[in-house]
């Protein structure tokens, strides 16, 4: 059966800061996607949340980008952000930046995950949310899981992920993509993925038959609104198993708590924690950076599952890794490189302040020459 999973997620306000996404809001959206599910718009679905971002997790047949879809999803947006307006949550309706729907959601300020698939007899599949950060912070661990055998033995020993996978790049500044194939080309894919901020892995495909193993949410809310009006907390959907990573492969990439851009004020570095959905909310210095991950069978569109999958003691010294370097980062205070450089800073008050100091600043050179006037001078009157 040909299947489509849609994640569409936004925040449209949350508890006590960014922090929460209340219970009420959730039931607000239920509502509406029961009723797309009533309708036969939606096959099945699920809502969750990280930190202060809305989850809807969608199964349908009617392809990518679909307008029913979308507006089911805007829709439930809209109806959650009137209950938040209502019940005086911070920053209701925070990534609804259009007062219309117009076809999809692309550019609205939701971000969008969504592959279509024919399902497997079994399909496991994962669904990775995460809050305080942007899209390429999936970079490293897409790359460890689909390219790096140290972690995904499978890419070694399994004569299915023996030919390994392709990565579509997309450079979110130029708008443009480009396919690199690993092993055969992983010290080009490396030097462009390196760069998260602006080489985003969007999705990756196996390299033998073309087969889609895992799909990005690429939304840059900043670029999109022409300033930035909040990180895109990114969603990711793998496929698992046969000729696939293993879930564990997968989970695995996860184990090092890398740092990631967003965090307070989407404006510095910090390690990505892996946690619970009891712990999928966002705390210490609005962090650190939490990552969700939902598991699931889908079967005949609908979805079987979730099993809350870093809920679990083996994560236990990722999570002690993540508090220990949150410690170290927050050490340095407003310094680089905690602080993120100025291009990438969701915050900035740089523009106001050298325009406030601007002419207190003294040119190097003018100073030189005051110096040398006066040395031309004494050596003047020295010759007296
Ligand atoms: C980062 C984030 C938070 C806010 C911070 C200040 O993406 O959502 O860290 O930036 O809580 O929020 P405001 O400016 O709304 O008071
Ligand atoms: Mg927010
Ligand atoms: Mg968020």
């Amino acid at each position: 059966m040909r299947t489509t999973i849609s994640v569409i997620k936004a925040d449209i306000g949350s508890l006590a800061g960014h922090h929460i996404v209340h219970p009420d809001t959730m039931a607000a959206a239920n509502k509406v996607l029961a009723a797309a599910k009533e309708q036969g718009i939606i096959i099945d679905y699920y809502i969750t949340h990280v930190g202060d971002d809305l989850q809807l997790i969608m199964t349908h047949t009617r392809g990518e980008l679909d307008t029913k879809v979308h507006e089911t999803a805007w829709n439930a947006f809209k109806e959650a952000a009137k209950v938040a307006k209502d019940l005086g949550l911070y920053a209701a309706g925070q990534d609804l930046l259009s007062d219309s729907f117009s076809g999809n959601v692309r550019g609205l300020g939701p971000g969008v995950a969504e592959m279509d698939i024919e399902e497997r007899t079994s399909e496991p599949i994962a669904i990775f949310m995460a809050d305080k950060t942007e899209p390429g912070a999936y970079n490293l661990p897409l790359y460890k899981m689909f390219a790096d055998p140290f972690n995904t033995p499978g890419l070694v020993i399994d004569p299915t992920m023996h030919g390994g996978f392709k990565f579509e790049v997309l450079d979110v500044y130029e708008g443009e993509a480009v396919m690199l194939s690993a092993p055969q080309e992983i010290y080009d894919l490396l030097a462009l993925i390196g760069t998260p901020a602006r080489y985003v892995i969007r999705r990756v495909y196996r390299n033998e038959d073309n087969l889609l193993a895992a799909v990005v949410s690429i939304e840059r809310l900043n670029l999109i609104a022409g300033k930035y009006v909040g990180k895109d907390d990114p969603v990711m959907i793998v496929r698992l198993q046969h000729g696939l990573p293993a879930l564990g492969e997968a989970l695995e990439a996860f184990a090092f708590p890398h740092l990631v851009p967003g965090w307070m004020r989407g404006s510095h570095y910090g390690p990505l924690m892996p946690v619970s959905q009891r712990d999928a909310k966002a705390t210490r210095f609005d962090g650190p950076p939490r990552l969700l991950g939902l598991g699931f069978n889908v079967k005949n569109g609908k979805l079987v599952g979730p099993t809350d999958l870093f809920d679990d003691p083996a994560f236990d010294e990722t999570r002690r890794l993540a508090n220990i370097v949150a410690d170290y980062m927050r050490r340095h205070g407003p310094f680089m490189p905690h602080r993120l450089e100025p291009t990438e800073m969701e915050y900035t008050t740089l523009p106001l302040i050298l325009e406030k100091l601007k002419n207190r600043f003294k040119k190097e050179s003018d100073v030189y020459k005051a110096k040398e006037s006066v040395y031309a001078k004494e050596e003047a009157q020295g010759h007296d």
